[in-house]
């Protein structure tokens, strides 16, 4: 069922093979938008886009790293051949390794900042002009709650979260007179394969535990903001950043 319209736009979603990027695919593609699929992982990317025609949508895969300037820059090309580009999450992320800042890895300060920051500048200058060009449009960029907060053995990525809320305010600023909203979302724990990945049980039990809820999120429950975000119902919201945290920041 549809809840916002977005109708005869196209939206790109990166890392949307799976976990959040999977679910917000779904939900934009539920409301109407022709959803270009981009993954690093070819076979998630495609199981996502049949998801979405078998369920009656409109979809694409597209595999690229999104860390490479060239391949956000294709990205916007193969969005805007299914409907004008007016939506972008800017989504993919990695964890980055478990160490204190002195043990931390320059390896891995690197590729974190690559992928979780550097790549959604990419995505930024890529998908502006286009919206621009289309009238108008809505970036959503997945920052996190580690956006506002730290925690420790994780710099590079929490370093990374709180840069893209600074880069999402002035994009906003940039553009909102061309029609261009730019917001960031900041998840609290959410359980996926990235969690999976880099948290043992035990260390998810006692996260979840530091959510007013008593509980990780679900991917469902980030989608559904960043439809509205994306929707014209968020009209005058840009520039801001948005918690689906179960509550972990109000303590
Ligand atoms: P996930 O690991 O389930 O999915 C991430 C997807 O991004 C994967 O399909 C992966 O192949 C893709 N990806 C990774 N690097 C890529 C690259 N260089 N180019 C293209 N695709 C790439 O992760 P999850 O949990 O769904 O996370 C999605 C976003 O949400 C990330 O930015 C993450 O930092 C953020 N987030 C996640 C939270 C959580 O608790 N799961 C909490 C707050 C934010």
């Amino acid at each position: 069922m549809a809840t916002y319209d977005l109708a005869d736009r196209s939206a790109i979603v990166t890392g949307g093979g799976s976990g959040i990027g999977r679910a917000v695919a779904l939900e934009l593609a539920r409301n109407g938008a022709s959803v270009l699929v981009a993954d690093l992982a070819e076979a998630a990317g495609e199981a996502v886009t049949q998801e979405i025609t078998e369920a009656g949508g409109t979809a694409r895969a597209f595999a690229g790293d999104v860390a490479d300037f060239a391949v956000n820059e294709a990205m916007v090309v193969a969005a805007g051949e299914m409907a004008p580009l007016r939506v972008a999450v800017n989504n993919a992320g990695i964890g980055g390794e478990a160490a204190p800042v002195a043990e931390y890895s320059l390896e891995s300060w690197h590729k974190v900042i690559q992928v979780n920051l550097n790549a959604v500048f990419y995505g930024l200058k890529a998908q502006i002009p286009a919206m621009v060009a289309a009238g108008g449009g809505s970036v959503v960029n997945m920052a996190s709650v580690l956006g506002s907060v730290g925690i420790p053995m994780s710099s590079a990525y929490v370093t990374a979260k709180h840069a893209v809320v600074g880069l999402t305010k002035n994009a906003a600023l940039e553009y909102g007179t061309q029609g261009v909203r730019v917001n960031a979302v900041g998840p609290g724990f959410i359980h996926t394969p990235l969690v999976d990945a880099n948290l043992t049980a035990e260390a998810q039990s006692a996260l979840a535990a530091k959510h007013a809820t008593g509980r990780m999120g679900t991917p469902r429950e980030v989608s559904s903001l960043v439809a509205f975000l994306a929707s014209d119902a968020a009209e005058f919201i840009t520039g801001s950043y948005h918690l689906v945290d179960g509550g972990y920041a109000a303590s």
